[in-house]
């Protein structure tokens, strides 16, 4: 018998985990941003179509993560349909959390990789077309910090597990 506890989802996460919504890669993307790190499974492809006056007309997404991660990017790909980047920008974590129904605080950094990739992906449109709004912040935000935090320590974890392998005269990576 399992001696594990199920985490408390909301009934959405759950529904959305079983169907999520726009899922899959985008042909015809005009962004295409991931965030998390594909060594530890945690990880967010995002998919923008943006169209005139910089409005994100589709959105879809990947996610190599767990229950909460494809609830996040699911329900976000919804909220960020027919938003300006400017508002699309504007859109938190706890706003998804919020649309879940709540995560569990254990899963907060689900729902902040699924935005830092939104940020990410909005920086690399401007980026492209050599611009930067006013709007847009040249200092990173708490979320895309943590996103860069967390795929740092992912490979300083990975770096050091490839050293200890080779001590052993193994080598190799996970
Ligand atoms: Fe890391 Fe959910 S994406 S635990």
């Amino acid at each position: 018998m399992s001696t594990r506890i199920p985490l408390p989802y909301s009934p959405k996460v759950l529904e959305i985990f079983r169907n999520p919504r726009n899922l899959g890669p985008m042909e015809d993307a005009t962004i295409v941003e991931s965030a998390g790190s594909p060594a530890c499974g945690d990880m967010i492809k995002l998919y923008l179509k943006v169209g005139e006056g910089d409005v994100v007309e589709r959105a879809t997404f990947e996610s190599y993560g767990c229950a909460a991660n494809i609830a996040a990017a699911s329900i976000l790909t919804e909220i960020v349909r027919g938003k300006s980047l400017r508002e699309a920008w504007q859109i938190s974590w706890k706003q998804l959390s919020d649309e879940l129904g709540g995560l569990p605080p254990i899963k907060y950094h689900c729902s902040i990789l699924a935005v830092g990739a939104l940020k990410r992906a909005i920086r690399a449109y401007y980026r492209a077309k050599g611009e930067r709004p006013e709007w847009l912040p040249e200092a990173m935000t708490p979320e895309e910090r943590q996103v860069l935090e967390e795929e740092e320590m992912i490979e300083r974890y990975y770096r050091a597990l490839g050293r200890l392998g080779g001590a052993q005269g193994e080598g190799g990576s996970a």
